[in-house]
């Protein structure tokens, strides 16, 4: 039995990476978060009453809180999630990118390396820190290859930047001081609990209100979606066997086209919330991301080879389980739009859509 203290545990990813440790394993949780407007509680509903689930209400970038929690709950790893995680955000506004993602990250791995220093030889090598970051530091690709763990780092958006960085903290904090940490890079996340501001959530609910589906540019930009309990068992692996030091590459080995996707998502409503018209009707192309990156792809062979996991949802059958779960929840969709998102989404589409 270990105690797991997770950064970002009301966020998508990791909620479900909460909701996985305390459903499936006899481990406890402490879910160290600020509670931004991406983070929701109601997304742990589910386990928040059980004995092992603690939460902490704290802001990564705030080391003596962080000094506290440590003391308080003396953690046997590090799984850090917490971040500003939305690229358009970050073009629109990047301080609190470059303030949680890096700041908050060198602030982290000082307090982790501040407790690790303090324990009994035994827990002292055990400890891991276990950084998750995304594809996105590797850079754009063509038409042809993938992303591998030697790919070099090549961020275009401050939102990547700002993850390429905390990386190279995260790996200087391991060569330099001894700090025993595994990081890993995953491609685009999709599930229930997705915050509305990213692509298949908000096509989903506008979809489902009669509104405009705004596709970027020509929705020719391909991206490797990975189901988000795939991507938490994946992490939960990565913990308990990945080799110190070393980073791997987690994706879905789905590539999609936005437009594929807005079509997929389209044709399951369709057929579950049948209306007058198709929902495809409703796909409008507007103005592209400055410097929106082509195509993400992972090459997953070490974590398949390495650690035997593999992804058991297939996009088929893991869009149609988001769909119908969005269609379910509505409380938790209401609850989670709030007045800070109308605003940005207004602000955002007010000029973008032609
Ligand atoms: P999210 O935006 O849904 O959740 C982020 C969480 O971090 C929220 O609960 C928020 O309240 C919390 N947080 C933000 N700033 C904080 C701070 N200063 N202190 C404490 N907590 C803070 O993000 P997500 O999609 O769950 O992503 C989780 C991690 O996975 C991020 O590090 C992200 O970069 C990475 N990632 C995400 C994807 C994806 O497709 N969603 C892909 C690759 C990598
Ligand atoms: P997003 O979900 O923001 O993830 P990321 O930018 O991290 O890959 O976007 C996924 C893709 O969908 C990306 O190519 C941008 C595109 N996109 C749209 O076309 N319309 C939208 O409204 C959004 C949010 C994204």
């Amino acid at each position: 039995m270990r105690k797991i203290l997770v950064t970002g545990g009301a966020g998508f990813i990791g909620s479900a990476v909460v909701r996985q440790f305390i459903s499936e394993t006899p481990h406890s949780v402490v879910n160290v978060d600020k509670l931004t407007y991406s983070g929701n509680l109601e997304s742990l509903k589910s386990v928040s009453k059980d004995p092992r689930y603690y939460f902490e209400h704290v802001d990564i970038c705030d080391g003596e809180a962080l000094q506290r929690v440590f003391e308080t709950h003396k953690p046997d790893c590090v799984m850090h999630l917490a971040a500003e995680s939305h690229v358009d955000r970050s073009i629109s506004g990047p301080s609190e990118f470059i303030r949680t993602n890096i700041v908050g990250t060198y602030t982290l791995l000082e307090a982790s390396r501040n407790y690790w220093v303090s324990l009994a030889p035994e827990k002292k090598q055990s400890f891991r820190f276990h950084h998750i970051s995304t594809d996105e530091v590797y850079g754009s690709l063509g038409n042809e290859g993938f992303f591998t763990e030697e790919t070099p780092y090549s961020p275009n958006s401050p939102y990547s930047a700002s993850k390429a960085s905390s990386d190279h903290l995260v790996r200087a904090w391991h060569h330099t001081y001894g700090l025993p940490v595994v990081t890993t890079n995953c491609s685009n996340n999709y599930g229930p609990y997705h915050f509305p501001e990213k692509l298949i959530p908000l096509m989903i609910l506008n979809a489902m209100k009669g509104r405009p589906l705004p596709v970027y540019g020509k929705g020719e930009n391909i991206r490797d979606w990975l189901y988000v309990e795939d991507h938490a068992r994946a992490l939960r692996l990565v913990l308990d066997r990945g080799k110190i030091g070393e980073s791997y590459n987690i994706g879905g080995g789905n590539e999609k086209t936005n437009l594929e996707v807005v079509h997929t998502v389209c044709s399951i409503l369709d057929e579950l919330l049948p209306s007058d018209s198709p929902h495809a009707s409703l796909i409008t192309f507007v103005k592209d991301r400055p410097g929106h990156d082509y195509r993400y792809a992972i090459d997953a062979s070490k974590i398949e080879n390495e650690l035997g996991w593999i992804p058991l949802e297939t996009f088929e059958s893991g869009i149609r389980k988001t769909v119908e779960w969005y269609i379910s929840n509505a409380e938790w969709v209401d609850h989670v739009t709030s007045g800070e998102y109308r605003n940005w989404i207004e602000n955002h589409y007010e000029k973008g859509i032609s």
